[in-house]
């Protein structure tokens, strides 16, 4: 390369360093016991620090990972995973306040089949490790022999609840999913995971959100309020058909989704989720199914019929819409999304409320102009105005 480019691109490298550097609130931590460290980073969740010195002629890592605000009833741990950006297989320090009120630090290897937090030898040496807690922060230094030629590591780093004086498993939902990274250790750039996993839950939720709930309820809404109107007389049955087989459609792709995720996430069961979406396969597929069995308008069972279809229709629809807030509470994303499908649902409820209520005024009008009788409920009087069509 040009000797000139050379020198513009290490100028560029070094501003860019110095510009993240700015960012980082970690470049003004002084630590008590007066250690320096070559480089640190903000973690991008979990409210944490690390910092540390490479020495690549000998491999060695010196750092420390820092926690403040962590109770004594947590227990706090950075590791680096030398085979993948995962939880599974990485070689862990863990630290947490004992029973002596003293920070307690150990390694272990979080590895399958029995990821536990028991104290375990890493697959490298950790020549030194101590703990350090002052002012509700938790601080891991140690001094690591990494493999050779292993500049850059796969870190992940946690935060989990204590009882009887042991770790417990921590959550698996939101920030304490997202705590892993890459870093350089030479350059200092982090780049943050691309969990798939993550990514396909998303999928998952909003394909099953648009579809089973919102789709399903809207059909619901189509069938029972335009029924009143004459002019919309097959309009709103191929209506309310069209959207209840796209939300079937795109229901069936989500629900597979999650049946796969489902069977990928061993070690944490989410069983009233993954109950009620069994459950709402099976309803919705008989009730696509049962569309071929309907008897005709006037057959003596087409009333049975009735009865089961709209039963069956509206327990769909109040399980599908717990099951997307279930969702949502193991997903944990941002809360605008949560917001955004209560504004859905809320605006579907005060639609269906406004036509609720134009439906009586007309059903209780036509009522009127045919007859001095009261109507007893709206579904007998609209079938016998659909019969009179
Ligand atoms: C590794 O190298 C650094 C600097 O060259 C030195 O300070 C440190 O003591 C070495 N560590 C080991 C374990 O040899
Ligand atoms: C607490 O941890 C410290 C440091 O590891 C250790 O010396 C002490 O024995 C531990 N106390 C108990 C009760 O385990």
């Amino acid at each position: 390369m040009e000797p000139k480019l050379q020198t513009f691109l290490n100028a560029l490298l070094l501003l860019s360093l110095c510009l993240s550097a700015a960012g980082q609130t970690c470049t003004n931590h002084n630590f008590a016991n007066n250690e320096v460290f070559a480089a640190c980073v903000d973690h991008p969740v979990l409210n944490s620090f690390l910092h540390w010195t490479f020495h690549p002629s000998n491999a060695t890592l010196r750092m420390a990972f820092r926690r403040p605000s962590t109770s004594p009833n947590q227990w706090i741990a950075w590791a680096i995973n030398p085979n993948a950006l995962a939880m599974f297989g990485s070689q862990a320090l863990i630290a947490y306040r004992n029973s002596s009120a003293l920070p307690h630090v150990y390694t272990s290897s979080i590895d399958l089949p029995s990821p536990t937090m028991q104290q375990t030898r890493l697959s490298f040496e950790v020549p030194q490790l101590s703990a350090t807690y002052l002012d509700d922060e938790m601080t891991i230094f140690a001094t690591i022999s990494l493999p050779p030629g292993m500049t850059t590591v796969n870190q992940v780093w946690q935060e989990g609840p204590m009882a009887q004086g042991s770790p417990l498993p921590h959550a698996f939902t939101g920030d304490n999913r997202r705590s892993l990274a890459t870093l350089d250790l030479l350059t200092g750039s982090t780049t943050a995971a691309v969990d798939s996993v993550l990514r396909r839950r998303n999928i998952h939720g909003v394909l099953n959100a648009v579809s089973w709930g919102t789709l399903m309820p809207m059909g619901a809404i189509f069938a029972r309020y335009l029924k009143v109107f004459k002019a919309a007389d097959p309009a709103w049955f191929y209506l309310h058909v069209a959207c209840q087989t796209s939300a079937y459609a795109v229901g069936v792709a989500g629900w597979a989704t999650g049946i796969k995720l489902g069977g990928e996430s061993a070690a944490v069961q989410y069983n009233t989720h993954r109950n009620i979406g069994i459950a709402l396969f099976v309803l919705g597929s008989v009730q696509v199914f049962a569309l071929l069995l309907r008897p005709k308008k006037d057959h003596k069972y087409r009333i049975y019929w009735n009865i089961y279809h709209h039963s069956m229709g509206y327990s769909v629809i109040i399980m599908s819409i717990i099951n997307v807030f279930e969702g949502f509470k193991i997903l944990s994303p941002d809360n605008k999304w949560r917001r955004a499908y209560s504004g859905v649902i809320i605006l579907l409820g005060a639609v269906a409320l406004v036509l609720e209520a134009v439906t009586w005024f007309i059903v209780i009008k036509r009522r009127r102009s045919n007859s001095n009788k009261f109507p007893h409920n709206i579904s007998a009087h609209t079938a016998k105005v659909e019969n009179r069509v």
